[in-house]
Formats: structure tokens, C-alpha cells, sequence
């Protein structure tokens, strides 16, 4: 794993912004894998902004989102749906068509919904870049501790301390759903590539353990130990309980020296 630490959140961003613009140089119908939450706001806004100035289109381009509330419609204002119409889908050339999330408004359609997801991103060619988030307990999608490495897109029950976490994006008196259908642990390696996006001292213990500890499902995100081209973008505050800080310090600064880093 590449493991790139930077000053702060807004240096995250604009670090995987250079990694989304690349992959949509290398290849105009990139199939990108996309996340939600707060962590990708500011890549989204750059992405927009680079749109705007004429640098990027996404006319040709396909995305898969990782996850979404289950029983949400798309229009739902909390849904994933709709945050990523507000982020940006609905503020670049990016087909409607294009634009994948699992939606499963029916419980009774969540096994359909899953295998059809699955069939969708492989009909597509696979994922080319997958972008992520990490949650406090080192998820990664929905896929809370004790997700099997194996897993493919299903549904799964949050634990209460994402939906803690959550908690914010929800006004009060607003139902927040408990589920969701998520890409699989598995789904996600299949990525050709991967960008991990972390700030924040509220990661860092997610940070490690993603990085130097055992790969186990008690981490779902070391699970991207076995992968073979995997960046974590990670600020000073995320990657303080690193052991080998120093050495990914260390690599990256070569790397820059090469003239190798994105
Ligand atoms: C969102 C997702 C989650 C988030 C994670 C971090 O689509 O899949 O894994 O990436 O919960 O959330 P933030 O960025 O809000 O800290």
C-alpha cells in the first residue's frame, strides 16, 4: 500500500483529485467507484471546479456508489442519491444513465437490487478507480467489523457508532435507516485501483489499523493490504498513531525525487 501523508484535509483532496484527474486523463469512460459522507465533499467540489473550467468531462464516464440507505427513495434529501445529484452529478455533464447507486426502496427487492449491482459494475468492464472513506472502525462502504473479506454487494446493519456519525447529516425527527445496501469487501478489491481518503484524529485508529495492523474483518479496511494498488491519502492528524510514519514520509519524498508520485 502507498501511503501518502499530508498536511491537512484540504491537501487529502486535492491529492485525490490528482488521482481522479489522472485516471480520467489515462481513460475518458473511466468507470469510477464513488463514496458519500464528509470526506469527499472537497474532491467532488474540485472535480466541479475543474469541470467548469473546461479540464474534465464526464460525458463518456460511468460511476458505482458504494452504498445506500435502504427503503430511501432517490429523492429522499438524506439519500445517497441525493447528495451525490447536490455534490456532483447534478453539477457536471455526467449522464443520468450513467450514474449508478443501489437503490432498493422494497426490502422485498434487496437480493435482486444486490446481484443486479454486481452484474452492472461487471458489465460496465469493472471499476477502474475506486475512491473510499474510512469509518472510525475502520470500515470501509458499509462494511462494518466482522464483514467477510469475501463479501459482495448486500445488505448490512450499521453499527451504532457509524450511525452516530451519521447522525449529523440527518435534521431532528428525521428517520435515520439502520441499514443499507453496500458494495462487498470483495466487490471493492476488484477495483483496478484504489484511493483511500482519511482526516482527522478521529481515524487515526482506523488509519493504523488499516495499514500496519492484521488483516482481519475486525478491520474490514486491512482487507486493502491485499491489494495491489491501493493509495492511502491520510493527514498529519489521521496518521499519528502510524509506527512507520517516518518510512511512508521517507518513500513518498523519494518518490517525489523520481518524479513518480500523481
Ligand atoms: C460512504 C461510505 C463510508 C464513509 C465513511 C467515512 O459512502 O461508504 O464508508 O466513507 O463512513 O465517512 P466520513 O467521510 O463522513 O467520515
Amino acid at each position: 500500500m502507498d501511503v501518502l501523508i499530508v498536511d491537512d484535509a484540504e491537501s487529502v483532496a486535492s491529492r485525490g483529485f490528482a488521482f481522479t484527474r489522472r485516471c480520467l486523463d489515462q481513460k475518458s469512460d473511466a468507470v469510477l467507484g464513488l463514496a458519500t459522507g464528509g470526506t469527499p465533499l472537497a474532491l467532488y467540489a474540485l472535480l466541479v471546479a475543474a469541470y467548469d473550467r473546461g479540464e474534465l468531462t464526464f460525458d463518456k464516464v460511468r460511476s458505482f456508489n458504494l452504498d445506500e440507505y435502504l427503503g430511501l427513495s432517490p429523492d429522499h434529501p438524506q439519500s445517497y442519491s441525493a447528495y451525490m445529484q447536490r455534490e456532483l452529478f447534478g453539477r457536471i455533464d455526467i449522464q443520468s444513465r450513467n450514474a449508478q447507486l443501489p437503490v432498493c426502496e422494497d426490502p422485498e427487492d434487496v437480493d435482486e437490487v444486490c446481484f443486479d449491482y454486481e452484474k452492472q459494475i461487471i458489465g460496465a468492464g469493472g471499476i477502474d478507480l475506486q475512491i473510499l472513506g474510512l469509518g472510525e472502525n475502520g470500515h470501509i462502504g458499509f462494511n462494518e467489523p466482522a464483514s467477510s473479506l469475501a463479501s459482495r454487494t448486500r445488505l448490512k446493519t450499521l453499527a451504532r457508532g457509524t450511525l452516530e456519525a451519521n447522525a449529523r447529516f440527518f435534521h431532528a425527527g428525521e428517520t435515520q435507516p439502520v441499514t443499507a445496501i453496500t458494495m462487498g469487501i470483495q466487490t471493492i478489491l476488484d477495483a483496478r485501483e484504489i484511493v483511500l481518503m482519511a482526516s482527522g484524529a478521529n481515524k487515526a485508529a482506523a488509519v493504523a489499523g488499516m495499514i500496519e495492523g492484521p488483516v482481519s474483518a475486525f478491520c474490514p479496511a486491512s482487507a486493502l493490504q491485499l491489494h495491489p494498488s491501493v493509495t492511502a491519502i491520510v493527514d498529519q492528524d489521521a496518521a499519528s498513531q502510524l509506527k512507520l510514519k517516518g518510512f511512508y514520509e521517507w518513500i513518498a519524498l523519494q518518490n517525489d525525487r523520481l518524479g513518480r508520485s500523481v
